[in-house]
């Protein structure tokens, strides 16, 4: 005890020169069983002694061109001098709870600096479950504890990286001894696989403590939204519409050439008619150039041949409305007949054809 009496002398029998003293950092924060440091400094060209404290108590005697008087296992100084400024830092080892409080620093005739230490705890952070499998849009409930922490942790939620609004979630602590349990409660909207994590965290802790498991989505298949319903109730007509019309081309486009078909075979038989009839000297045989007989109607069984045409009632109707016109407006007889009327020619004259189906 001999140096801090030397020290406590030197202090008190020091001029009235006051000077500038300069402790950092002023708030320090450190982990249970970590190292706390404080520097303390001066530009006073002489200032003799130098005098640490830790809550009240001496700590440690630095005394000018001598070095360090007292040093421990817990507490010693290193010497971080200039030219033109005395620096010297304090270390304290093995921080434990009850090392916060009050650190002082005190140079021969200036005022007493002093600076805060906060001795905190880390303790552990872990989600409730492992990793959760849910549908698509469901609201997923995590919990995560926080056990043993000095302060009261900061919990925070992350998902996929992105920090989660606070609004999502609550924490409530308790006071356990001299430590804190936190416990956080999220809740989240499941969107897409990704990775939930829950983050505690304190002043003294350079990097969170976290604890992650992975929110696995499992998509369902949607119904028919009614964006989709008007799409199909729209599409679905007009699709059939553009079927019917297709269809309908195709019809008249096969009665074209069932008719041009036909109309052939017609020629051929007018032809063959015509030489009979110039043999056999018929009296109208004269008339070998007149026109042809549009109310003619081919004989059904000529058709034999071709096995479509049963395939189309449709195109065969249309086929003898067509041909039946002339009949109907003259007012004339039945389909069957061998005599034709026609309207009145260029000149006034009406002809008349027999025609003898052979
Ligand atoms: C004290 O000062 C020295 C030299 O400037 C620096 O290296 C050290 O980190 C400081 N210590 C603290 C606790 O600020
Ligand atoms: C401070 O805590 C340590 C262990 O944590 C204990 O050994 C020591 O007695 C305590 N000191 C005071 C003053 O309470
Ligand atoms: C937070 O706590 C309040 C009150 O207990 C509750 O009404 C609310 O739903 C909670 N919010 C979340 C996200 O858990």
């Amino acid at each position: 005890m001999d140096t801090f009496a030397l020290a406590a002398l030197l202090l008190f029998i020091s001029g009235g020169v006051s000077a500038q003293v300069l402790l950092e950092p002023q708030n320090e924060m450190v982990l249970q069983t970590s190292d706390a440091r404080f520097n303390c400094s001066t530009t006073r060209p002489s200032w003799t002694v130098m005098i640490w404290s830790l809550n009240g108590r001496l700590a440690l005697t630095v005394v000018e061109n001598v070095g360090v008087l007292n040093s421990s296992e817990r507490f010693s100084a290193v010497d971080y001098s200039i030219a033109g400024e005395a620096k010297w830092e304090f270390v304290i080892r093995n921080v434990s709870r009850n090392d916060s409080g009050v650190v002082s620093c005190q140079i021969q005739d200036s005022v007493l600096v002093t600076a805060g230490l906060s001795v905190q705890e880390n303790g552990s952070v872990e989600i409730v479950g492992s990793d959760r499998t849910v549908t698509e849009g469901d609201q997923v409930v995590f919990q995560c504890l926080a056990a043993g922490w000095f302060p009261t942790p900061q919990i925070s939620w992350t998902m996929g990286g992105t920090s989660v609004d606070q609004q999502l979630f609550n924490t409530s602590s308790v006071e356990v001894d001299t430590l804190v349990n936190s416990n956080s409660t999220c809740r989240l909207t499941a969107v897409s696989n990704t990775s939930v994590t829950c983050l505690a965290s304190i002043p003294a802790l350079i990097t969170p403590q976290r604890s992650s498991v992975f929110l696995i989505v499992e998509k369902v298949e949607k119904p028919a939204s009614s964006d989709q319903t008007v799409l199909i109730a729209v599409l679905v007509p007009i699709s059939a519409v553009v079927l019917l019309v297709l269809i309908i081309i195709a019809i008249v486009f096969c009665c074209k050439r069932r008719k041009r078909a036909k109309s052939n075979y017609q020629q051929e038989a007018r032809a063959h008619t015509r030489s009979q009839l110039e043999t056999v000297g018929d009296t109208h045989a004269g008339e070998g150039q007149g026109q042809d007989n549009l109310g003619y109607v081919t004989d059904p069984k000529a058709n034999d041949t071709n096995s479509e045409v049963t395939d189309s009632g449709f195109c065969q109707n249309s086929h003898i409305s067509t041909i039946q016109m002339p009949d109907v407006i003259n007012g004339s007889q039945g389909v069957n007949d061998r005599y034709a009327s026609y309207p009145l020619g260029d000149h006034g004259v009406r002809k008349h054809r027999h025609v003898t189906i052979v």
